[in-house]
């Protein structure tokens, strides 16, 4: 059953979604599926954008088939050789003899390493600025080394104004009958999608995405066909601004985040009462996790979006208690920057955690602690809730600052 939708007279999705999968890269959760976009763009030259995921390559060969209505493909342009867009390709050339890739000489390296050689001859290197022409339409090339892999590029179709975005600008989540953008808008639920999808997909890379956003300022975009999730027909400039926000560590929420881990329950309840008294001095959309319980992917997004976060653990095994220190750990390999953070600890015969927290986040740049590291021996008492109460009166004062 093949299932594609003109985007424009002449640009054809054929890409699927998939909500079988429980997690995407076999790490971040994706209760609503996920889409694996790919286009055709039929002219005097046919040319397929990408391919997508193995789990769906039966849907893809009968989209391909509609969208191609008989002709053959004389080019595979790969703007990404992650294996999600290019499991494919072998069935692709294994199908259309004549047909040529088109990718950077980094994906073709690539290329070599998942296929062997298999595709010698059949590929064309380009570099930045290279145009393919297709007939009426023609591609130019923008090369966007790291974003997220080194082999990537962009490519921008001029006569349609139409931006192929490879991973940028995607979001996890598949397309509910609603291609576009503009079909669903860009509310708080699909934009926490797409930061959750960049931060942890994309993090790390924020001075090779905000060298990309610089390259493509220049064109005008109608649309923006990403890899994953919708097509953007809409609020591009706003996507555009969430994006340098998030390459440049810009927090977006000026309030709290309190991320904890607790073993036996004390712990959430300093979290619990640390979050009332932040609360009560006036702090709105207070955010409080248990590292424990939810996904740290949910985590990593939103320490993206809040300028204040506290972290607050036991010690555990002499060292900090995992599930904070994954977040940790994973916040550190992103590279975050340009916070101010908070540390809490708990210990019942040994402390050492909020040291620990302290030296693993000086390795990330910018950050401004806020209080003293608090320690909380075995449940609260007067003492810890004393020290947590002047702890919110800093970060409280701090919030009123940033205003
Ligand atoms: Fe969607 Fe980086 O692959």
């Amino acid at each position: 059953m093949n299932n594609v939708k003109k985007i424009t007279e002449n640009i054809i999705y054929v890409g699927a979604g998939d909500r079988g999968m429980k997690r995407f890269e076999n790490v971040y959760p994706i209760p609503r599926g996920m889409a694996y976009n790919s286009y055709v763009i039929s002219d005097d030259k046919i040319a397929i954008m990408d391919t997508i995921d193995s789990v769906l390559s039966d849907i893809y060969s009968d989209n391909l088939t509609e969208a191609l209505n008989g002709r053959t493909p004389d080019y595979l342009i790969v703007h990404h050789m992650e294996p999600d867009h290019c499991y494919n390709i072998k069935r692709l050339v294994e199908c259309y003899k004549d047909m040529k890739i088109v990718c950077t000489a980094k994906a073709e390296k690539m290329v070599g390493q998942f296929f062997g050689n298999m595709f010698d001859g059949r590929i064309i290197k380009v570099s930045e600025g290279d145009v393919l022409s297709l007939g009426k339409h023609s591609l130019r090339f923008i090369l966007a080394p790291m974003v997220h892999w080194p082999e990537v590029m962009y490519s921008y179709e001029e006569s349609e104004k139409v931006l192929f975005s490879a991973d940028a600008f995607g979001a996890f989540g598949a397309n509910d009958g609603n291609l576009l953008l503009s079909e669903v808008g860009l509310n708080d639920e699909v934009i926490s999608e797409y930061r959750r999808y960049y931060s942890n997909i994309c993090g790390r890379f924020g001075v090779q995405v905000n060298n990309s956003l610089k390259k493509i300022a220049e064109f005008d975009i109608k649309y923006v066909c990403p890899l994953h999730g919708h097509i953007i027909d809409t609020g591009f400039d706003i996507l555009t601004d969430k994006y340098t926000g998030w390459a440049t560590y810009t927090a977006e929420e000026n309030s709290v985040l309190i991320i904890y881990g607790s073993m036996h329950g004390n712990t959430e309840n300093a979290a619990n009462y640390l979050s009332y008294v932040l609360g009560g001095m006036g702090c709105k959309n207070i955010r409080v996790y248990d590292a424990s319980s939810i996904h740290y992917s949910y985590i990593i997004s939103d320490c993206f979006k809040y300028k204040n976060i506290v972290f607050m653990a036991p010690t555990y095994n002499n060292s900090i208690y995992f599930p904070v220190k994954t977040v940790i750990d994973d916040l550190k390999h992103l590279g975050l920057q340009n916070r101010n953070v908070s540390i809490v600890e708990n210990g019942s015969w040994s402390f050492g955690a909020g040291k620990q927290m302290k030296e693993e986040l000086d390795t990330c740049k910018n950050i401004n602690y806020v209080g003293d590291i608090v320690k909380i021996t075995s449940v609260l008492n007067d003492d810890s809730k004393s020290a947590l109460d002047v702890l919110a009166d800093n970060i409280a004062e701090n919030v009123k600052n940033n205003l």
